[in-house]
């Protein structure tokens, strides 16, 4: 790694996605990366205060919440000096003296402005020599100033989970998107990342489905339970037959004077758990069948799953955990249930976690315990990230819970990413028109019309045919959909309003792909020109400046996005970095100059905002196309 205060160790350059840019760039440095700035400021100032004697803590520095008074702001020698009784802006100047000295040798001449504000806030700006200087840096650098993480790990994560023959709901979307763009950035940052679709295909709806067969084909061998011949490979139901067959299955069983019907799907449930030859034969095609048809919506998306470990995988672990629990003392009997207790002082009301159900049968707890255990002690993951709904928030505390404390946890670390609801403009978790559930191929399907009719609005004649229309819409269509999903807290309900979403102006996705496929108009026309980006130089102009300044935020905002598994943090990053490229581009007229170098400097410095931005959008899933 190198850095303006010397050299530290290398940390190595895991794989990342290389953008079209990227590849474009060959002068990009591959395998050093430059010290983000901010680091090095936190590391001198940190020296300025352990050199007073005061804890490092103070010398955090951060970006200035005033961006018109200074780039960056420590306000460490506040709390500094109260630590040791002191004046704080006697304090402060002391360590401006210092902070200046050391900047000087280390940093170069004049490198920094500083300034103390009210009762002791330290201001600092960069000179536009510094500046200068580190955004060209960050333009040959690979990774755009944003280091591997120091230690590695290995991640499994929990994201998907529709369920079989249910059909996906918003909250499988959500959860699809979200999970798939936390992957993203944790292999970015240097882990190892697993992903993994935990299906729901284990639960009495497997029952329902049997029992509903069963009545349409009697005759078929899957019910004979003396038939001792192969069973048929073709399965006997599509994806249209489940559609229709479970839902018209749970209406019936939620109703009441269903009682026979429901002691028959309970049965028919119990003997696929306990192995039913038959059962197990036509339960694997109804899971074959859905997740073939999952598998093309999911590509859709562009959304791939390493594993797809549903609950039924675990059946065999299930009893397993449960004997090993019980023997080692961990389970107790309640009400005939056999539970974890989990409550204690500091959460009395915590209800215990139940293995197996009265009368026997395993639980959602029960397949998310032996799920847990298989992680940390299989697969020897450092944390599992679990991207399920907030509803579900309590389950995962208990499920945490336990784990840890039967020690089937490990050194795993466990945690759950809540989400909150995408809601229909009735405030009800959306659904299509229908008013059924939702269809991921029907949603697509509006949402890329949508995109066309956008793009026709557009521009009404266009240097290319239809094929690449409908693979721009498609794009747009998918950046529409994620980008409004991934732009909201991740914990927020929102409501999905596709007008709104769809616009090219505004924080949406559109607006996004057009700023980017913008800059990559502008370099495309320049190069016709014969003019070719080069060295970043020093700025001259305000919203040139302001422009740099915000490029090398991309780590900090990366790592806050990373640490917290927010992906919102690059979404609103991506739209500030797109404004400021406009007022650039408004302010300094590349084309137009007649500085040859500053010229150059301008287009290198378009190009690096365009690769940046690509990058950014690559972090949430999103393609760019060449042209809108
Ligand atoms: N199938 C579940 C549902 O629809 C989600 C699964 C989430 N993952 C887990 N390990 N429980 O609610």
């Amino acid at each position: 790694m190198r850095s303006w205060l010397g050299s530290v160790k290398l940390l190595g350059c895991p794989q990342i996605q290389r953008s079209i840019a990227t590849k474009r760039s060959r002068n990009r440095v591959h395998s050093h990366y430059m010290e983000p700035i901010r680091q090095q400021l936190t590391k001198v100032f940190t020296q300025a205060f352990v050199e007073k004697g005061l804890e490092s803590r103070f010398g955090l520095v951060t970006t200035a919440d005033r961006p018109d008074l200074a780039d960056y702001q420590c306000n460490g020698a506040l709390a500094g000096a109260k630590s040791v009784k002191r004046n704080p802006r006697e304090l402060a100047q002391e360590i401006v003296n210092s902070v200046l000295e050391k900047a000087t040798s280390q940093l170069g001449t004049n490198s920094l402005e500083l300034s103390i504000a009210g009762p002791g806030f330290i201001n600092v700006k960069l000179s536009a020599e510094l500046l200068g200087k580190i955004v060209d840096e960050q333009s040959h650098d690979r990774r755009f100033g944003s280091p591997v993480v120091e230690t590695p790990r290995k991640v499994v994560v929990d994201y998907g989970g529709p369920n079989i023959a249910k059909g996906m709901h918003v909250g499988h979307l959500r959860s699809s998107i979200i999970g798939d763009s936390v992957i993203r950035i944790h292999r970015f940052r240097g882990d190892t990342v697993i992903g993994d679709n935990h299906v729901g295909d284990w639960g009495t709806q497997m029952g329902m489905l049997i029992v509903e067969t069963k009545q349409k084909h009697p005759s078929l061998p899957y019910f004979d339970p003396n038939f001792q011949g192969e069973y048929p490979k073709e399965p006997p139901v599509t994806l249209a037959d489940l559609e229709q067959m479970y839902p018209a299955a749970s209406k019936r069983y939620a109703e009441e004077g269903q009682d026979e019907y429901k002691k028959e799907v309970l049965r028919a449930t119990d003997e696929l758990q306990s192995g039913r030859r038959g059962y197990k034969a036509l339960w694997q095609h109804f899971v074959n069948v859905t997740i073939a048809d999952l598998t093309r919506d999911y590509e859709k998306l562009g959304i791939k799953f390493d594993l797809w470990l549903g609950e039924s995988f675990f059946e065999d672990r299930m009893p397993t955990m449960v004997e090993s629990l019980k023997a080692a003392g961990k389970t107790e009997v309640s009400d005939g249930a056999l539970v974890i207790p989990l409550a204690d002082e500091k959460e009395p009301e915590m209800p215990p976690l139940i293995l197996v159900k009265s009368g026997g049968g395993f639980l959602y707890h029960t397949s998310d315990l032996a799920t847990a255990a298989y992680r940390s002690q299989e697969m020897k993951v450092d944390l599992a990230l679990l991207v399920v709904d907030k509803r579900q928030t309590l389950h995962f505390k208990q499920i945490i819970k336990a784990a840890k404390l039967t020690g089937l946890a490990g050194r795993a670390e466990y945690k759950h990413l809540p989400f909150g609801t995408m809601n229909g403009p009735d405030g009800k978790p959306f659904k299509t028109r229908s008013g059924g559930i939702l269809k991921l191929k029907d949603l697509i399907n509006m949402i890329n019309d949508e995109a066309r009719k956008r793009l026709d609005e557009l521009q009404a004649e266009r240097p290319y045919g239809k094929e690449e229309l409908e693979a721009i819409a498609e794009k747009v269509g998918i950046a529409t959909l994620k980008y409004a999903d991934l732009k909201h807290n991740r914990t927020a309900d929102y409501v999905f309003d596709l007008e709104k979403f769809a616009k090219f102006e505004g924080h949406t996705g559109p607006y996004l792909l057009y700023a980017t496929v913008r800059i990559k108009s502008i370099l495309r026309k320049a190069l016709e020109q014969g003019l070719k980006p080069g060295k970043i130089l020093s700025p001259i102009k305000d919203s040139e400046r302001k422009l740099m300044l915000e490029l090398l935020k991309f780590n900090d905002v990366v790592t806050t996005a990373y640490n917290e598994g927010e992906p919102h943090h690059i979404c609103e990053y991506g739209f500030n970095l797109s404004q400021a490229f406009n007022a650039f581009y408004s302010e300094c007229h590349i084309l137009r100059e007649t500085d040859p170098t500053r010229q150059s400097s301008w287009l290198g410095l378009s190009r690096l905002t365009h690769d940046q931005l690509e990058f950014s959008l690559s972090l949430l899933g999103i393609q760019v196309p060449e042209r809108m």
